[in-house]
This record gives C-alpha cells, sequence and structure tokens, in this order.
C-alpha cells in the first residue's frame, strides 16, 4: 500500500515507519525535523502546529490509507493533536483519501468534549483499581492532554472519513508481539499496558480490517 505516515519520529510513529517499510509498504513520512527520521523515505516536512494546507494535501496525495501518531510531547504542545488532526484530515478530503488510523489513549472514552458532552461516567473494560483510583488521578494530571485528544475524537467522528481512533493504556517501549487484546468501544479489563510496538502493529493491521472504520478500539497487552 501507500501510506502517508504522520509524526514518524514519535515512538509509535516510528514503530509504524519500521513495520510499515519492512512490510513492503510504499511510505511517505511526514514530520517536523527530518533529520530525526530512521529510514530514508519519501519525506514531507510540516510543523502541525502552524500547517500549510497546500503541503498536506501533496503528502497524502495517492496514499491509500494515512496513520498518525501525533500528540503532545508537552504542555506547550497541547492543542496539536486536535488542530493537527483537523488539517490531514481537510488534507485527505482535498485528496480524496478515505482511510485513516491514530492514536488516541484509553481514558477518552470518559472525557467530555464539545462533539460528546456527556460521555458515560466508567468505560465499561476499565476495574475497580482504574475507575476509582488510577483513572481520576491521570486524569486529573494531564487534563488538558486529554481534552485535546477527546477534540481530536471528535474531529475524526465529524470528518466522513473511514477513520479508526485506537485508545492505548500506558505505553511501554517494548518489543512488537502480535499478542495484544483488542475491544471496539472499550478498554480491556486488567490491561494496564501496551507496548508502542504493538500500537503501531494493530494499526498496520486495521487497514485490512474495513471492520474497523470508524470505530474506537481499546488496545492492550
Ligand atoms: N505515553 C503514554 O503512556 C500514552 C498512553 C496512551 C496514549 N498516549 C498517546 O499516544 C500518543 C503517541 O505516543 P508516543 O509515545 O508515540 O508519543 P511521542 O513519542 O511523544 O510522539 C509524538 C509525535 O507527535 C509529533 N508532534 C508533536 N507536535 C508536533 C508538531 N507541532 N508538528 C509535527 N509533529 C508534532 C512529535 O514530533 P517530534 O518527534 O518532532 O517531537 C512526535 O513524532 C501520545 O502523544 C499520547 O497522546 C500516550
Amino acid at each position: 500500500m501507500k501510506l502517508t505516515i504522520f509524526a514518524a519520529t514519535g515512538g509509535i510513529g516510528r514503530q509504524a515507519l519500521e513495520q510499515a517499510v519492512a512490510q513492503g509498504h510504499d511510505v511517505t513520512a511526514v514530520v517536523r525535523n527530518p533529520k530525526k527520521l530512521s529510514r530514508q523515505v519519501r519525506v514531507v516536512a510540516a510543523d502541525l502546529a502552524a500547517p500549510d494546507p497546500a503541503t498536506l494535501e501533496l503528502a497524502v496525495k495517492g496514499a491509500d490509507a494515512v496513520l498518525s501518531g501525533l500528540g503532545a510531547r508537552s504542555s506547550s504542545d497541547t492543542g496539536v493533536a486536535w488542530r493537527g488532526t483537523r488539517a490531514i484530515v481537510q488534507a485527505m478530503k482535498a485528496a480524496d483519501v478515505r482511510r485513516i488510523v491514530v492514536v488516541s489513549a484509553a481514558p477518552i472514552g470518559t472525557v467530555p468534549s464539545p462533539g460528546r458532552p456527556n460521555p458515560p461516567k466508567h468505560d465499561p473494560g476499565d476495574g475497580f483499581f482504574v475507575r476509582n483510583l488510577l483513572g481520576p488521578l491521570i486524569k486529573a494530571a494531564l487534563r488538558k492532554h486529554f481534552a485535546d485528544l477527546a477534540m481530536m475524537e471528535d474531529v475524526l467522528r465529524d470528518s466522513g472519513l473511514d477513520w479508526t481512533v485506537v485508545r492505548p493504556p500506558r505505553l511501554t517501549d517494548g518489543p512488537v508481539t502480535g499478542a495484544y487484546r483488542t475491544a471496539y468501544g472499550q478498554n480491556l479489563l486488567r490491561g494496564l499496558l501496551i507496548s508502542r510496538a504493538d500500537v503501531a502493529h494493530f494499526m498496520l493491521r486495521a487497514l485490512r480490517q474495513p471492520e474497523t472504520c470508524k470505530r474506537v478500539v481499546g488496545i492492550a497487552h
């Protein structure tokens, strides 16, 4: 496939790039700092905090699918996930590209957003510990980051594109195993960890699974 990978220098993005190339895909990487790329592929430089629509359109033109590991590196970057994803969606529409898979986060199912002001109080996949202790702590600490991701999910739901949102719990730098659990629309009971490599593995796998279109997918080891 011809794939355009946004944020291919991030933890998940780099894994997606490596695995996509290893699987024989023809990859275009969109990054803000091409010097950080781990592979020589076609590269488009773009700062997604202030994206140029024509550059992004060129980056996705002719792609069979788009993958994105975009997310704020620091609190000063917050907002980049939804604004950058909005720009990616606009570029895809202009270039007539329909399929996109992005990374969100496990707690987002219970985070309110303008498009989803009354989410359920608890994710059905969260056990007692996550519901009552870990979840509230993490949501308080990462409130702005999660609001950004929740708005990113709004952008995709409203896009009319064939999107998949992957919601991982805590990320690790473990190896690719392919041995993970997934669930539609909810988190995984006792699923507290997943490697970045396995999230990337699933993102690529989802491209061959049309049933993941317009779905949120929880994932965990
Ligand atoms: N950490 C966790 O445990 C955890 C758990 C669940 C979900 N998540 C979500 O998963 C996402 C991906 O995780 P990760 O470990 O792969 O994150 P990461 O390593 O921080 O990667 C973030 C990517 O976004 C890019 N980016 C940020 N601002 C940008 C901008 N203005 N223009 C262009 N690119 C920009 C970064 O580019 P540079 O390489 O140039 O900085 C990097 O490639 C996170 O951002 C988070 O939202 C994280």
